[in-house]
């Protein structure tokens, strides 16, 4: 992780991808704690509003939230939890369904509470809600990187290229990672690939990667079930091992050569965007 204009550089990738229940907010967990048992310094962030999911994920129960934070009512690092492997969780908390605009006393809070994290982390991963709301895409458009996790099956891909398509359209964006969840083979994930660009290449000019393959995975829910990551609970097991060859593509992806690589950048996007 190199430095830009003096300042620590930290890479921020979006997890999203759409449709609900593909494995978001599983991919973005254990990539996470693979970053951080790689000795990543990795801030896990819940962005999921509404249903938040992060903090049962990992058998955290945090007393304060983002939401306590965007009201003001304290600072983000008062908010952070300790997951594993040195993992910082940020966590979100359910109820939230509401969009309101974020009040202007909270972006100065915001802005300075990452700013003061910046040199503290390498990797900020940001778990999203599914749909293609306007919280979800403020957050994915502050990002540097765009995960897009999905299913081989029909309904996951139309919202995918729902997705993909607002983001490009409406905001600019057009690059994106696909991670291919709940696979049965590796021919699986290349059909759903072949499948994503079909749709793409003949209405949208962006480029898509396809950079995992999590392949379908009972000890998924067992860990679940447990409030434990994955990763850490069945190091050994398939899913655990293709998260781990994930982490370190993530981790070899270039910063942004910009400003873009600073957490007060991507809070200020966040904020100037729109809402949350
Ligand atoms: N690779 C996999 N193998 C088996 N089960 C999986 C896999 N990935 C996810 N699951 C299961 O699918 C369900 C949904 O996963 P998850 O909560 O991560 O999805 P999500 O996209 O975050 O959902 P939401 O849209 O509600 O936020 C969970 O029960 C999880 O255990
Ligand atoms: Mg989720």
């Amino acid at each position: 992780m190199g430095l830009i204009m003096g300042m620590h550089g930290v890479q921020v990738v979006a997890v999203t991808g759409g449709k609900g229940g593909v494995g978001k907010t599983n991919v973005a967990v254990n990539l996470s704690v693979s970053l951080a048992q790689m000795g990543r310094r990795t801030l896990l962030l819940d962005a999921d509003l509404g249903l938040a999911n992060v903090d049962i994920l990992l058998g955290i129960s945090p007393k304060e939230t983002l939401v306590d934070v965007i009201d003001g009512k304290c600072a983000l690092r008062d908010v952070m939890c300790n997951g594993p492997s040195g993992l910082k969780v940020i966590p979100a908390s359910s109820g939230t369904q509401k969009m309101v605009q974020l009040p202007s006393s909270a972006h100065a809070g915001l802005i300075h509470g990452f700013s003061e994290l910046n040199d503290e982390l390498d990797v900020l991963v940001i778990d999203t809600a599914a749909g293609i709301s306007d919280t979800v895409v403020s957050f994915v458009r502050a990002a540097q990187e765009t995960i897009i996790v999905a299913c081989n099956e029909p309904t996951s891909i139309t919202d995918a290229y729902a997705l993909i398509k607002l983001l490009n359209s409406e905001h600019g964006l057009f690059q994106f990672r696909l991670v291919a969840n709940m696979v049965r083979s590796s021919q699986d994930a290349k059909d759903l690939y072949t499948k994503l660009c079909n749709v793409t290449d003949r209405f949208l000019d962006i480029g898509i990667q396809l950079v995992g393959a999590i392949p379908y995975d009972e000890h998924i829910r067992k860990a679940v079930m447990r409030r434990k990551a994955l990763t850490e609970l069945y190091p050994q097991s398939p899913a655990a091992i293709a998260f781990k060859a994930l982490a370190q593509k993530v981790d070899s992806w270039p910063l942004a050569s910009s400003p873009r690589g600073h957490l007060e950048f991507f809070i200020e996007r966040l904020v100037g965007a729109t809402m949350i």
